[in-house]
Order: C-alpha cells, then sequence, then structure tokens
C-alpha cells in the first residue's frame, strides 16, 4: 500500500495547491450495470465502492471539502422501484460506513431539502451528521434531493419573507448576502467539478457555486472511477490557469 505522498509524486501534485473544495457529479452507474446484463439498482450498489475510494483519498491529500451528487430534484422521475431501491441503498450506507468515517474524521453534511426523504432516511442522517458534526478532517457534502434551481428559489423565498417583515432593505441584497442562504452558506465554492460517465452538463448541480469552477469530464462510468483517477484530475487541475476574469 502506498502513502499518499507518494501517490502525490506519482501524480505530479503540489500539496501546496490542492483544490480545497472538489465537487463531484456521480453518474455511469446504470450504464455500468447494463454493460454487464445487471440491474441498474445493481450499478448504484457498485457505485458505493468508488464512493469509499474517493473519500478515502480525499481525505488522505487534505482537501477540505468535497461536495457529492447523490440524487437530484429531477430522479423522482425514476421508476418508483429504483427511487426506493436509492434511498434503501442510502439508509444502508449511512448504517455501515459512517463509524469508520467518523473514525477517519470526516464530517458529514447534506445539500437539498431532505424533508421529501423516507422518515428512516432522515432519521439516519440526522444521526450521521450529529455524529461527526464536531470532526475536523474532511467534509463530505452529500447532495440529495438537491437542484440549484430549487435551492435558488428556496432561499429567494427566504430573502422576500424578511423583506416583506421589513427586517431587510432589498439595498442591502448583494451577492454574498444571496450566497447566504444558499444550502452551501458556509462552504467555499469548489475549485474543481468532476463529472464522470461521459455526459457535458450540469444536472442542475451547484450552478450559482460553479461560476468560476474548473470542469473536468470523464468517460469512466461512476463505479469504475477511483482515488487514481481523482489525483489524475487534480493534477490536470493543477495544469490549469484560473483567471476570474483579470487577464
Ligand atoms: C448516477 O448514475 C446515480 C444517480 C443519478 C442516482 P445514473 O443512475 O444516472 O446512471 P446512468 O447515467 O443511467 O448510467
Ligand atoms: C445527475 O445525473 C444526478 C446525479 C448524479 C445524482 P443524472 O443521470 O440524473 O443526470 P441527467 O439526467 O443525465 O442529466
Ligand atoms: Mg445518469
Amino acid at each position: 500500500m502506498m502513502t499518499s505522498n507518494e501517490r502525490l509524486g506519482d501524480f505530479n501534485i503540489n500539496k501546496e495547491e490542492l483544490p480545497k473544495h472538489i465537487a463531484i457529479i456521480m453518474d455511469g452507474n446504470g450504464r455500468w450495470a447494463k454493460k454487464r446484463n445487471l440491474p441498474r439498482t445493481l450499478g448504484h450498489r457498485s457505485g458505493i465502492n468508488a464512493l469509499r475510494d474517493i473519500i478515502k483519498t480525499a481525505s488522505n491529500i487534505d482537501v477540505n471539502h468535497l461536495s457529492l451528487y447523490a440524487f437530484s430534484t429531477e430522479n423522482w422521475k425514476r421508476p418508483q422501484q429504483e427511487v426506493t431501491a436509492l434511498m434503501k441503498l442510502l439508509i444502508e450506507y449511512l448504517k455501515k460506513e459512517v463509524k469508520e468515517l467518523h473514525k477517519n474524521n470526516v464530517r458529514i453534511n447534506t445539500i437539498g431539502d431532505i424533508t421529501k426523504f423516507p422518515p428512516e432516511a432522515q432519521e439516519e442522517i440526522h444521526q450521521a451528521k450529529e455524529l461527526t458534526k464536531n470532526n475536523m478532517g474532511l467534509t463530505v457534502n452529500i447532495a440529495l434531493n438537491y437542484g440549484s434551481r430549487d435551492e435558488i428559489t428556496r432561499g429567494v423565498k427566504d430573502i422576500c419573507r424578511k423583506v416583506a417583515n421589513k427586517e431587510l432593505c432589498i439595498e442591502d441584497i448583494n451577492e454574498s448576502f444571496i450566497a447566504e442562504y444558499l444550502d452551501t452558506y458556509n462552504i467555499p465554492d469548489p475549485d474543481l467539478l468532476i463529472r464522470t460517465g461521459g455526459e457535458y452538463r450540469l444536472s442542475n448541480f451547484l450552478m450559482w457555486q460553479l461560476a468560476y469552477t474548473e470542469l473536468w469530464f470523464a468517460d469512466t462510468y461512476w463505479p469504475d472511477f477511483n482515488g487514481e483517477d481523482l489525483l489524475k484530475a487534480i493534477s490536470d487541475f493543477q495544469n490549469r490557469q484560473r483567471r476570474f476574469g483579470a487577464i
């Protein structure tokens, strides 16, 4: 087993300039399964292995935030049986793996409106957050029933309520103020976005927060994505020049 330092060397990664926040659209589970003539739900199950490896790798190299798109506001459109299987898998994952994540100093957070999730899933999420809330290592933000448009809509409603109650003047609304009303209020914007599965779109993920994020796409289906692929993405990221509109 290589130490994380040796692995960083292999990928020519500069430890001083790691992305602080990496966001990932974990896509391609269904096609991974289809290619093997397996049911889609087995693709999701295999995706858990990739998830484990990516969290381990990210937490070994001192990335502060990892945001993972696990269930979108649009994913409710899938057949009921697949939605149910995804909820079950989430509950099973949290039940089985939160203790280990806690041991590794990982803090679990969620973004998205989980009030639409089954009570048992909400309870597991609540417990995972409570158990890990003081951990100072990697923060894993799991996006559950998350969609940027829904997030922004909820934020706008909260702001309007304050204006209507005269707790807030319209003139005081600015960009950083709006950011405070998003689910990511305490999280820096992602430096790097990875999407697996060969699609080149955002699918309603972090659209406000990704304004200046570097985008990196892989054809690899999510269950085949591993820590080395993550290091390759980070290495490519370090060869980009970010300008933020300046020259
Ligand atoms: C991503 O894999 C996981 C979720 C959306 C929950 P998909 O299920 O979208 O896999 P493909 O894109 O159909 O292959
Ligand atoms: C995005 O993948 C959502 C998640 C990975 C959870 P989708 O598979 O739902 O996105 P589309 O439908 O291909 O855009
Ligand atoms: Mg997909």
